[in-house]
């Protein structure tokens, strides 16, 4: 325990979370426990009572960027605020954090933050505040309801954990096993949401697509069973999901995509990878082959599809050969955009001692190339749309006055002049302009809501 833990029990807290939409999601629901205990929100962290920092331990970096925040919280006047850190860093270090960074009062895995009430109380009192259980009941239970939502979308996480054990990644470790919520908690909380003005719901999971469990009647259902289910609640108008295993897209979910009318046609599906050895060694179970022929028959059925991946360049052994397949790949699927990352040896990983280590800068070259394909396909996909109408659900404001930002069902972000519409309006648009990362649309009329 630190000397100088403040002791007096935090009035207002920031949640700043880092890495995935997991996270994001994770620290909406400790914003609204926190809020349900009477404390109140601050815009910022310097200024808060409490931090909690709900941190990412996918890539090195992302560890390293949680310590220097961790250094930055004092103020000028030598206080700071009470410290919890939370997330997949907090579950994978432990205690070692404190050890490192000693101003940190509490330390709380993803699995545990339900708990995190007590563990302020106990930092207050001077005792250890450490949880990193995974325990067997779920935290979701433990928090309070969904109540009015502040955006017309919303994540909501219905599968969390991962039994995949790609020889690279930390996430088997930190988030555990793969466990799906219950079919009737998914049900009720996508209704608060509705009713708390939701319009469009974003589905989550380490791997969505594994989702499973018994419906209301007792029968077994996969993952396009609840999609269903959700596509029936009154309101609701769109559904998306992310992150996706190939191995988990079912023939019902690819059927899915045909005849869901809410569920809309952007699919993030990673692959890593365009060379089968590679692929071999990070333990991905699919080939390059498979992978593609699997796409073929999601087109099949929705030819509009934006596809999306992730990739990591120099993986333990990848020759300048292999690299040229994964670019190759790339070149054939045509992204709608993707996410590429340098491979980061991750502690406990059998990737990270795998010989074959590829050099800094070679990654840095084979990451900017990647890159290079992927922007110029992700802007050939935006400029297809100019010309085309399209409906858009405004999420939010845009820079300039009057703007508002709303997002097309291939996800791209779109602005118009707002009018008379307003967020969380379903409008329809005309593209006129577009650049690698947005659209600029005009409004054709307001669609009857
Ligand atoms: N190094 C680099 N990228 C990684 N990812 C996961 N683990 C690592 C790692 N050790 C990437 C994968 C995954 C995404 C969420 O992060 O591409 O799909
Ligand atoms: Fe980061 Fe992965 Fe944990 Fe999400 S699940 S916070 S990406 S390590």
């Amino acid at each position: 325990m630190n000397r100088d833990t403040p002791r007096t029990p935090p009035k207002t807290f920031h949640v700043k979370s880092f890495g995935c939409q997991m996270n994001v999601y994770d620290g909406e629901r400790m914003t609204e426990m926190l809020g349900a205990r009477g404390m109140t929100a601050a815009q910022d962290g310097i200024s808060a009572d409490m931090v909690v920092l709900n941190t990412c331990h996918i890539r090195e970096k992302a560890v390293d960027k949680v310590y220097s925040d961790i250094g930055r919280m004092r103020r000028e006047d030598g206080t700071r605020p009470l410290i919890a850190v939370a997330g997949c860093v907090a579950q994978a270090e432990g205690a070692e954090i404190s050890r490192r960074a000693s101003s940190v009062d509490i330390v709380v895995g993803p699995q545990a933050y339900h708990r995190l009430p007590d563990l302020i109380d106990k930092a207050i009192r001077g005792e250890q505040a450490l949880d990193t259980d995974m325990p067997a009941a779920s935290k979701f239970g433990a928090l309070p309801g969904r109540g009015k939502q502040t955006r017309p979308t919303a994540f909501l996480t219905v599968q969390e954990g991962c039994d995949k054990f790609c020889t690279y990644c930390v996430v088997p470790y930190t988030r555990g096993a793969e466990i799906s919520r219950p079919w009737s908690a998914v049900i009720d909380e996508a209704k608060a949401l509705i009713d708390g003005g939701v319009r469009e719901i974003t589905l989550l999971g380490q791997n969505v697509n594994a989702w499973t469990g018994e419906d209301d009647k007792g029968a077994m259902q996969g993952f396009d069973g609840l999609i269903r289910a959700l596509d029936a609640l009154p309101g609701l108008d769109r559904i998306r999901y992310t992150t996706s295993h190939p191995n988990d897209m079912t023939d019902g979910l690819i059927a899915a995509h045909a005849d869901v009318e809410s569920l809309m046609p952007f699919l993030h599906l990673p692959v890593q990878s365009g060379s089968d050895r590679v692929l071999k060694a990070m333990n991905r179970s699919h080939s390059a082959q498979s992978y593609l022929r699997l796409l073929d028959r999601i087109r099949a059925v929705r030819p509009d599809i934006a596809l999306s991946g992730d990739f990591i360049v120099g993986f333990p052994g990848e020759s300048d050969a292999e690299f040229e397949e994964t670019l190759s790949l790339v070149r054939q699927v045509g992204y709608a955009q993707a996410y590429s990352f340098k491979y980061s040896p991750r502690p406990g990983t059998p990737a990270a001692d795998m010989d074959g280590q590829i050099a800094e800068a070679v990654m840095v070259d084979r990451l900017a190339r990647l890159q290079d394909a992927i922007n110029a396909d992700q802007l050939a996909f935006n400029a297809a749309g100019i010309g085309k109408r399209t409906t858009i659900l405004l999420e939010r404001k845009g820079r300039h006055p009057g703007q508002l930002v709303g997002k097309s069902p291939w996800l791209q972000s779109v602005h118009v002049v707002a009018g008379e519409s307003q967020i969380g309006d379903m409008i329809e648009v005309d593209i006129v302009s577009a650049g690698p990362n947005s659209l600029a649309g005009e409004i054709v009329r307001r669609k009857a809501a």
